[in-house]
């Protein structure tokens, strides 16, 4: 395998300024306010502001970061899945900070939060970043993607939404398989401004994945569809109490539609509609004979009935909706808002027959919470 480039220095900003002590202070009074048994929360502030007073930065401790990351769930606006916020297993590595070793604990997340098909939400905090101490990143959107393949007539092979990662990998001397499919699993990219970068192969056991068939469509078993179990983001940036976390890859499980109405469905993803409409023998002459919207539908249930069929954890859009409801429920029996935003809530198919289709949501955002990757930490080598 060639050397890997490293990222030149200069392209990940350090950070300089000191924390911000107001949203710290915020975040040590919320945490003690819904903790009690942390104790009386004057002492920890005063801890808090010496810290920082003397460092520019302070580090939480186990609770706060547990506590912290599980809020941050709460928080996510986009999310359906936050009835179980409680439950995120958070994995302190916060002393790690080489990429290679990042990479590595990122293929022990995965198996973690594969469990065998019974998949568990799992966050792993690797270093913040620091005054003068920059942290990992890692470049990957998430912890598993698949290849896209550009041909010369503009055409892809895989999954055209990570063609720019594949071109990157290759550029840091990633060999695809002798024969490239549609279902290549891309290497983990991880970064750091002061070091060399890593590449590192997700090993087979790792990656759960699922074969797709069809309850009654035995040819479409044939087509080699499969997709990964675990949805990992790896390239949000967990902000709490002022602490910045560039590299914290977490997941949930998958909710059916997120596969078969958007990452199979979507014009620029894999774009598999117009070719399933003419196997299922559907008249594809016009749109109004809503040939999309059955293929749609049996494409989901194919989704569903595979994941059910080897076990592994996934979710309907139609008991997902409710759990959400039950959620807000909840938030606001414990005297909270709970932020929501429509555009990302309500499905991407049968919008009007799920609960969450039929009103408004809290809009304020609220810390701690995921923010998308700076892309200021991009190596520019390739932009
Ligand atoms: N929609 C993304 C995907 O299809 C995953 C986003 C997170 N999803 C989740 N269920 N936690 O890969």
């Amino acid at each position: 395998m060639a050397p890997v480039p490293s990222c030149p220095a200069e392209a990940i900003p350090l950070r300089t300024t000191a924390v911000d002590l107001a949203e710290a202070d915020d975040f040590i009074r919320l945490c003690h306010s819904e903790n009690p048994e942390l104790g009386p929360v004057a002492p920890r502030l005063a801890e808090v502001h010496a810290e920082v007073a003397a460092t520019g930065t302070y580090r939480h401790t186990p609770a706060e970061l547990t506590f912290g990351a599980r809020v941050a769930w709460r928080n996510s606006a986009r999310c359906i899945g936050r009835l179980y916020w409680r439950s995120l297993k958070v994995r302190d590595l916060r002393d790690l900070r080489d990429p290679k070793e990042v990479a590595d604990e990122c293929v022990e997340h995965l198996r973690l939060a594969g469990n065998g098909g019974k998949v568990r939400p799992v966050i792993t905090v690797f270093a913040p970043d620091e005054p003068g101490q920059p942290a990992p990143r890692i470049r990957n959107e998430q912890l598993v993607r698949y290849a896209g393949y550009e041909g010369s007539d503009g055409g892809v092979l895989g999954d055209r939404r990570n063609a720019e990662l594949t071109d990157w990998a290759i550029a840091m001397g990633w060999r695809p398989p002798e024969r490239r499919g549609p279902f290549d699993v891309l290497p983990l990219i991880v970064e750091r401004a002061d070091a060399d970068s890593a590449l590192v192969e997700l090993p087979s056991d790792a990656v759960l994945e699922v074969p797709i068939s069809h309850p009654e469509l035995p040819w479409l078993a044939d087509l080699g569809l499969r997709w990964h179990a675990v949805p990992a983001i790896s390239n949000m940036r967990l902000r709490i109490g002022g602490i910045d976390y560039p590299a914290a890859p977490f997941n949930g499980w998958y909710m059916g539609t997120e596969i078969g109405a958007r990452n199979f469905a979507d014009v620029d993803r894999y774009d598999l509609l117009p070719y399933l409409g003419r196997r299922m023998g559907l008249d594809t002459s016009s749109v109004q004979t809503l040939w999309k919207d059955r293929v749609l539908v049996e494409l989901n249930r194919a989704v569903l009935h595979s994941f059910a069929a080897a076990g592994v954890t996934i979710t309907d859009h139609h008991t997902e909706s409710d759990r959400f409801l039950t959620h807000i429920k909840k938030e606001e029996a414990a005297g909270r808002t709970c932020p929501a935003d429509w555009t990302w809530i309500v499905p991407p198919m049968s919008s009007g027959i799920t609960s969450v289709f039929h009103r408004y949501y809290d809009k304020e955002e609220l810390l701690p919470n995921f923010f998308p990757g700076d892309t200021k930490g991009v190596c520019p080598i390739i932009h």
